[in-house]
Order: structure tokens, then sequence, then C-alpha cells
């Protein structure tokens, strides 16, 4: 963190102004949209925890088919913002959102979009794999039934491409009705991403998803990323400012400010990289300040 007088330094001092980027207007309707579009339009978006203000009017754009890698220190809001986008913060006690948030220009906060198809819509990948404590084959089945696909032959197919599709089918096939948890820690986490995908979202969204991975397993993991990217519309938490260059075609830095946390910069990642526009931001990349 920086100490007081480099953060107040670099936001009235020398090092320029205002550091809050201003997200675009969103692009609507849906017939008149411009190529690049935006799953969701966040405007004034404040999330509070009591006295703790963990996000404080955050407007930020997030396309379509990409991957927007959020970044900054511990405390800044980043998985708040995350539990925002799929309304985990509904379970959260004491938690208090305001702002908007529009996907598919339906207005999440207000409640536009049922809760259960929001959820289905929008997979959440923790930090420590969380498979179900049942079978792998079980794990397909509880949230596609819990979805309305009762069918056992649909649900084998959807089970098996969506392992396929995380290159993990040859690795289980013949233990799917072993538990998941004797899987390692990153067949575990490519299988949480299997059973999000088998319910066909729009989107991902990953908490740190391989911070807790050996190298190898996390390569997978970023790899299946990368595969996924032009898919879906996948937000991933990262510390690891390699991976977020090399997973994000977009960033998002965000601060903690006089202890709210704050969008300080959010563009595509060449940009944000090479030719940031912020000084916190230039600092944080070059490893200045953490
Ligand atoms: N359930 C909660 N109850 C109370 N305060 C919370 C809760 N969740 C988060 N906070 C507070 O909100 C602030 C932002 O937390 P958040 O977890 O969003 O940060 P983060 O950027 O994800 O941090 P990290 O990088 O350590 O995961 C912190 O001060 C945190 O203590
Ligand atoms: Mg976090």
């Amino acid at each position: 963190m920086p100490g007081k007088d480099l953060e107040s330094e670099i936001r009235h001092g020398h090092h320029g102004g205002n550091v809050m980027t201003v997200a675009q207007p969103c692009i609507e309707p849906a017939a008149h949209r411009e190529p690049e579009r935006h799953l969701w339009c966040i405007s004034d978006l404040t999330v509070s925890y009591g006295e703790v203000i963990a996000l404080s009017s955050v407007s930020l754009n997030i396309k379509e088919n990409s991957v927007t890698a959020v970044i900054g220190p511990s405390g800044c809001g980043k998985s708040s913002l995350l539990c925002c986008l799929n309304r985990l913060t509904d379970f959260i006690p004491g938690c208090c959102v305001s702002g908007r948030i529009l996907m598919h220009s339906k207005d999440i906060l207000g409640g536009q979009i049922d809760d259960t198809r929001l959820r289905k819509q929008v997979g959440l990948i923790f930090q420590k794999p969380n498979p179900f404590p049942l079978s792998i084959r079980r794990n397909f089945e509880l949230p596609l039934r819990e979805h309305g696909i009762r069918d056992r032959q649909e649900i084998e197919h959807i089970m098996q491409s969506t392992l396929e599709a995380t290159g993990l089918w040859k690795e289980v096939k013949d233990r799917l009705n072993k538990p998941a948890h004797q899987l390692s820690g990153g067949q575990q986490q490519r299988l949480c991403i299997a059973r999000a995908l088998s319910l066909r979202p729009d989107a991902l969204l990953m908490d740190e998803p391989c911070s807790a991975l050996d190298p190898i397993s996390s390569g997978q993991v970023e790899e299946l990323v990368l595969s996924l990217r032009e898919r879906y519309t996948i937000v991933i938490v990262t510390h690891n400012l390699s991976q977020a260059r090399r997973l994000g075609t977009d960033v998002a830095l965000f601060w903690l400010r006089d202890g709210k946390g704050t969008l300080v910069e959010s563009g595509p990642a060449s940009q944000v990289f090479e030719a940031p526009r912020d000084d916190l931001t230039k600092l944080y990349l070059r490893g200045a300040i953490a």
C-alpha cells in the first residue's frame, strides 16, 4: 500500500488529477449495438458492510466474450464486485448495495432478472475448489436437475461434453462414480468450471481461481480460460499481474482509497499495461507499490 503522502501526491500533486475513469454509456438497444458489446454496465455501484465501504461509486462496463482481469491490493473490493454481478450479496448479512448493474440491459439489482436464472447465467468459481461432497457424476446431475434437465441421456451428454471442453474427460471417464474430492486440487477446479459450464452460462466469475493451485494445474486452468474467452464473458480476479496480462483482454485496477474500494483505471489490457493513464496504475504495475 502506498503511504498517505504518496497517495496524496498521486492524487493531488504533479502526478495528475482525477484518477477515476468514467465508463462509456451502454450501447442499446441490442439491434443497434456496435460489435464491441457489453454484458454488464455498472454505474455508481456502492457496496458496504456496516461501516466498511467495500466499493465506492464504481462505474465500469464489462465487454461480452472477453476476459476482464480485476486487479488490486487486498481489501479493495474485488470479491465484492464479483458477488454483486450474480447477486450473491443477497446472502451476505449486513451487506448493502446501491447503484445500477445492467446485464443484457436488464437491471439486476432492481430484480429484473430472476435470481435462479441469474445464477445459472453467471457461474462463480472460487479460490478453493468447491465440488459437492458427492460423486463426479452427481456434481453434474444435481445442478442440471435443479434447472429442469431430468433426462438421463441428456445429462450424460452435457457432462461428457463439458468435461471434454475442460480437458478432464480422459482423466475422469473411468471414475465418474467416485467422490469428486478424490481428484487433485487442479482437477477439482476444472471440474467446478465444467459444472458451471454445464448450465450453459453467459459468464463466469472467477475469484483467484489459480491461487491455491500448483504451477502446472494453474497453467491448465489458464489454458482453459483462454480457450473459453471468445465464447464466454469471464471476469477473473487475480493478484498475479503476469496472469492478468496473459489472460486479460481488459483490465480493471481497484484501490483502497480513504478506506474505500475505488476503481482507478480500466481499459483494454494492452493499453492499461503498456500505456497506463493513471500514475497509481503505473506504480502498481511497475511493482513500486503493493
Ligand atoms: N461479509 C463481509 N462482512 C463484513 N465485511 C466484509 C465482508 N466481505 C468483505 N468485507 C470487507 O469489505 C472489504 C472488501 O473486501 P473484498 O473481499 O471485496 O476485498 P478483495 O479485494 O476481494 O480482497 P482480497 O484480495 O484480500 O480477496 C474489506 O474491508 C472486507 O473486510
Ligand atoms: Mg477477494
